[in-house]
């Protein structure tokens, strides 16, 4: 059988964001010098984001999101395949296209109290990536912040400018990261669990702030979150992640309402009875553990895992992107 080939699933208009074969590996070594092995956190990952276009990456803990946004940020660099940002690899730029790159892509954390210095106010924090860029106005400057301060609905700005971080709620500081990503006018934000830290009350005030911010500045939101029951209002496309991968992909509703993948079948299925007598048996279907990216299994990675594995073709051979539905995409050897 052949290795498996991601495929490149195209979103509506233009692309702004091409990622192909993408792969981001952690050494690990022991004492410092002895190499164990990789950490796959990424691990052969393709797709196209249009301008203009909101998708969430969903999947369990430790199965690659951050490692993929931080990727996608500059942050880490790909141990193979490439990102293209408006037509250009982000592995051709220089240092300092790389910071301009960086400024067309905003970054909201999951920790906005851990975002945000501590020493700073609100003033300083929202200044400070203006002066890095060279805006050196400082009337040009605070009508910049206050119109973001605005936007992210923090207003009267007088009463937030002055405040330090530990000063302002949860829900405040998140604003304030929010505003630091926009304030740069980026043409992307990449929401990493922007709201898994926040109490329950805010989470959809935040979510829709973002939802609405995307929408009016038609700016291209990659939101990654472990909540698959949290995105049907704030993404039009999913990309289901498993162990490094991307396992399915569709429109929000065609996805949810059809899922084709037995992860994300087992994913659903946990979120849909809310009775908690039923939720330890919902959440058992799954079962047990992601795998090990340090050595993930051979053949399809859910197949330790999967009610519906076929041995001797599950357990040996990776499954191919099949297209089971149109424009619905799923990496399992159930749709051959
Ligand atoms: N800098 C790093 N060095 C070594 N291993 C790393 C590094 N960053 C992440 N990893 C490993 O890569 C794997 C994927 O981690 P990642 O943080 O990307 O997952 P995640 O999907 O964001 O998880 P969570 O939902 O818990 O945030 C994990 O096994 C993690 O331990
Ligand atoms: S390829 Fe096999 S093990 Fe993997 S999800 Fe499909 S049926 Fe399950
Ligand atoms: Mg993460």
């Amino acid at each position: 059988m052949s290795e498996w080939q991601p495929v490149t699933i195209v979103g509506h208009g233009e692309p702004l964001l091409s990622v192909s074969d993408l792969h981001t590996w952690f050494e690990l070594r022991q004492w410092g010098f002895l190499r164990v092995g990789a950490v796959r956190a990424v691990d052969g990952v393709s797709f196209e984001l249009a301008r203009g276009e909101s998708v969430a990456f969903v999947g369990e803990s430790g199965c690659g999101k951050s490692s993929l946004a931080r990727t996608l940020l500059g942050l880490h660099r790909p141990t193979r395949g490439e990102v293209r940002f408006a037509g250009r690899s982000l592995g051709g730029l220089k240092a300092r296209e790389l910071q301009a790159y960086r400024a067309k892509v905003g970054y909201v954390q999951q920790d906005p109290f851990g975002a945000l210095p501590p020493f700073l106010d609100v003033r300083r924090i929202l200044a400070e990536p203006l002066i890095v860029h060279g805006v050196k106005d400082r009337a040009q400057r605070d009508r910049r912040i206050r119109a973001v301060l605005d936007e992210v609905r923090l207003s009267p700005a007088e009463e937030f400018l002055p405040k330090f971080p530990h000063m302002l709620s949860g829900g405040q500081q998140q604003r304030v990261v929010i505003a630091r990503a926009l304030i740069l006018e980026p043409a992307m934000i990449i929401a990493d669990e922007p709201v898994s830290m926040l109490d329950a009350s805010v989470r959809v005030e935040i979510l829709n702030l973002l939802r609405h911010i995307q929408t009016q500045r038609e700016l291209t939101l990659a939101f990654i979150t472990h909540d698959l029951s949290s995105v049907r209002h704030y993404a039009e496309r999913i990309f289901v992640m498993y162990a490094g991968r991307v396992v399915e992909t569709a429109g929000v509703k065609e996805l949810l309402d059809h899922p084709q993948h037995p992860y994300t079948q087992s994913l659903l299925a946990a979120i849909a009875d809310p009775d908690a007598a039923n939720a330890t048996k919902q959440r058992e279907i799954p079962g047990g553990e992601p795998p090990s990216l340090l050595h993930p299994p051979k053949g399809c990675r859910f197949h330790p895992r999967c009610p519906h594995a076929m041995a001797g073709l599950c357990d040996v051979d990776e499954p191919p992107d099949f297209e089971p539905r149109r424009g619905h995409y799923s990496a399992c050897w159930l749709h051959r």
